[in-house]
């Protein structure tokens, strides 16, 4: 996983709580990166999900809780180093289709290491999409977020529930619906 969100992740405990917890959080987690990151280096997956445990575990707050907080934050953060990425006059819907096709391929050919979930979407009916997540990763709740996040940044109001449901949190499918 890029060191990015990582780095982001780390940024959201320091604000959000301070940088004592996030002190604390890292040194409670045996990483072999000892929490040094940085934005373009790569890490195993692992030692975000060991974090947020630290985390939840530290502010008794459940992990999914934790985990879709940071996926908004997240987005916003990826707005700010990808602005050429996102063109805020586009429909949500073209915009959350571009993802698979556009954006993560762009992701991709800047960090040719990048390992990107795969998205599917769907739209069975006008004003309602399909989003089909499946990762290696278990971040459906980051996935989640991200989608409440973009919804946030073009102004759209929408209900998102989740279709189908995996335990592990490496697939799931959203139902985006715009509300009138
Ligand atoms: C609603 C919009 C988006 C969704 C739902 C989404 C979904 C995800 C998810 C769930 C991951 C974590 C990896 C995984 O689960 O396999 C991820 C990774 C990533 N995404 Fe997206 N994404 C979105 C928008 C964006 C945008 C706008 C950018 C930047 C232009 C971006 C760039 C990245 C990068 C750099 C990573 C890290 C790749 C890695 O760890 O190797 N994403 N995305």
């Amino acid at each position: 996983m890029k060191g990015i969100v990582f780095t982001e992740f780390l940024s959201m405990v320091d604000e959000v709580f301070s940088p004592l917890v996030t002190e604390e959080i890292i040194l409670a987690c045996d990483l072999k990166t000892g929490g040094a990151y940085t934005s373009v280096g790569t890490y195993d997956y692992k030692e975000l999900v060991a974090l947020v445990v630290a985390l939840s575990k530290r502010t008794e707050t459940p992990v999914s809780q934790l985990v879709k907080a940071f996926g908004e934050y997240l987005f916003f953060a990826l707005v700010k180093n990808f602005p050429e990425h996102i063109d805020t006059n586009q429909d949500i819907f073209s915009f959350l289709e571009s993802i698979e096709d556009y954006i993560h391929i762009e992701v991709k050919k800047l960090y040719p290491d990048a390992q990107l979930p795969t998205i599917a979407c769907e739209q069975p009916q006008n004003g309602t999409l399909l989003f089909d997540y499946k990762s290696r990763c278990p971040f459906a709740d980051l996935a989640e977020g991200l989608i409440t996040a973009c919804a946030e940044h073009f102004k759209v109001a929408v209900s998102i529930t989740r279709e189908k449901v995996c335990e592990t949190g490496t697939s799931a499918t959203f139902m985006i619906q715009k509300m009138a």
